[in-house]
């Protein structure tokens, strides 16, 4: 049998220390499928004394994750700290120059530096594998890298961040409140140390971003993403979508047109009968329409401790049966030296339908005012309906607009006119309308 593959593990939080019970518990099989052993020889994290749950064995322990890859008799440094700048982005970088594969889940840190990490690593020959980075448990880096070579992608997207997804489906079942949700997705592992990264949508503009490198041939442009989370959407936002025939989903879209890329990340109202609608819960899915393919959508959970150990577990076994002296394969794709600039569309150009939700005075005249504003700016109206709810007292009215194809820009001018009528008693509510089958 081949020698055995070492791995040291930076960070113990829930994904590394699913990770860590996997490889003990799965010992057997996984030996039988590499044909050599796993072993864990070297961790670090930041609490040598804290109770994980799981048993550290002969592995040596290292304080600083930056010198375990620098120094530890590892072959694979598997990075599960998290963040984009400070240790990760130390550690990982070390390891790769000192000529150890790396495997990591973190999309902070490839959004970031992803290109420069694949130089490296690919300058080293080494693999720099990320599955766990994106959409949790489902294979789709691998999917798009490797099994869609050939394939023109023109769209991406999807359900990338399973707190949102988690928090957006309670609302809409149970009618419970937004914070609520949000603590028990806290609880059940699912959100990012900083929960602000997944409710303003960071981390699904982080997903997107490789995603778009992947699916465009392009180099990584996170901050060039339009970002907007779900902390506005309101139990009005989600019973109007109902009633109208959609569903709210926080979505990553990457999108070619004509003038360039489009990277946004924003609620949106997804047809009730669509498949992407029917994605519940923590489960994530991703949708790429291509010219030889067509469409292809992968499903599955999104979050918490086993499913991205199953995607770290699973990167860690590629490299234990990579063959000693064989060329990798470029980390997104193509060589990173080929990836092509990134080209920005503006997102003001963005064209769609959109949903459109105003609390106004109860006043004669505000209804056409409304309409007026939108006819100004070539906007086509689908419906446009006025409600009285009880609770507002008979003083105030919902004005609900949902617009044919229009764009971003013509929507903006309007609801800023309908604003500057002094009609408005609260914020306007603008919500996009993605195609989807
Ligand atoms: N906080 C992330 C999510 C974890 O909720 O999807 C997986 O990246």
């Amino acid at each position: 049998m081949a020698e055995a593959l070492r791995i040291g593990i930076a960070g113990l939080g829930t994904v590394g220390a699913s990770a860590m019970r996997v490889l003990a518990g799965k010992a057997a099989e996984l030996t039988r499928q590499c044909g050599r052993d796993l072993v864990v020889t070297a961790v670090s994290a930041r609490d040598r004394s804290r109770d994980r749950g799981i048993e550290l064995g002969a592995a040596e322990w290292f304080d600083d994750p930056v010198d375990m890859a620098r120094t530890a008799d590892i072959d694979v440094f598997v990075e599960l700290i998290g963040g984009d700048e400070g240790p990760a982005h130390a550690c990982v970088k070390a390891a790769l120059e000192a000529g150890r594969h790396v495997v990591t889940a973190n999309k902070a840190l490839l959004a970031k530096h992803g290109v420069a990490l694949a130089e490296i690593a690919e300058s080293k020959g080494v693999l720099l594998n990320y599955e766990a980075a994106v959409a949790g448990g489902i294979p789709i880096i691998k999917t798009m890298r490797e099994a869609m070579a050939g394939n023109t992608v023109s769209r991406v997207f999807g359900i990338l961040n399973g707190t949102c997804n988690y928090i957006l489906t309670r609302m809409e079942a149970e009618g419970l409140s937004f914070d609520e949700c949000l603590k028990d997705a806290q609880r059940l592992g699912y959100a990012e140390a900083d929960p602000t990264f997944d409710i303003e949508g960071h981390d699904t503009a982080h997903k997107l971003a490789i995603l778009t490198s992947l699916a465009f041939g392009c180099r990584i442009s996170a901050d060039d993403i339009y970002m907007e989370g779900i902390s506005n959407i309101s139990q009005a936002d989600i019973q109007a979508a109902g009633e109208l025939g959609y569903r709210i989903k926080l979505l990553g879209v990457a999108q070619q047109t004509e003038s360039g890329i489009e990277q946004r990340v924003h609620p949106t109202m997804v047809p009730t009968a669509s498949v992407i609608a029917q994605v519940h819960g923590v489960t994530n899915a991703v949708a790429v329409e291509t010219d030889i393919l067509g469409e292809l959508l992968l499903s599955g959970p999104g979050a918490g401790g086993n499913a991205t150990a199953s995607a770290v577990v699973g990167d860690i076994a590629d490299i234990a049966k990579s063959r000693p002296g064989f060329q990798h394969g470029p980390v997104f794709g193509r060589p990173a030296r080929e990836l092509n600039p990134y080209r920005k569309a503006r997102m003001r150009s963005h064209e769609g339908g959109y949903f459109i939700r105003l609390t106004v005075h109860d006043r004669v005249g505000v209804f056409a005012a409304v309409a007026k504003r939108m006819a100004d700016n070539e906007i086509s109206l689908e419906s446009i309906v006025q409600r009285a709810p009880k609770s507002m007292n008979g003083t105030k009215k919902t004005v609900i607009l949902v617009t044919h194809a229009t764009t971003e820009a013509a929507v903006r001018k309007a609801v800023e006119g309908v604003t500057k009528d002094g009609h408005l008693v609260d914020k306007p509510q603008v919500i996009r309308i993605e195609r989807a089958d």
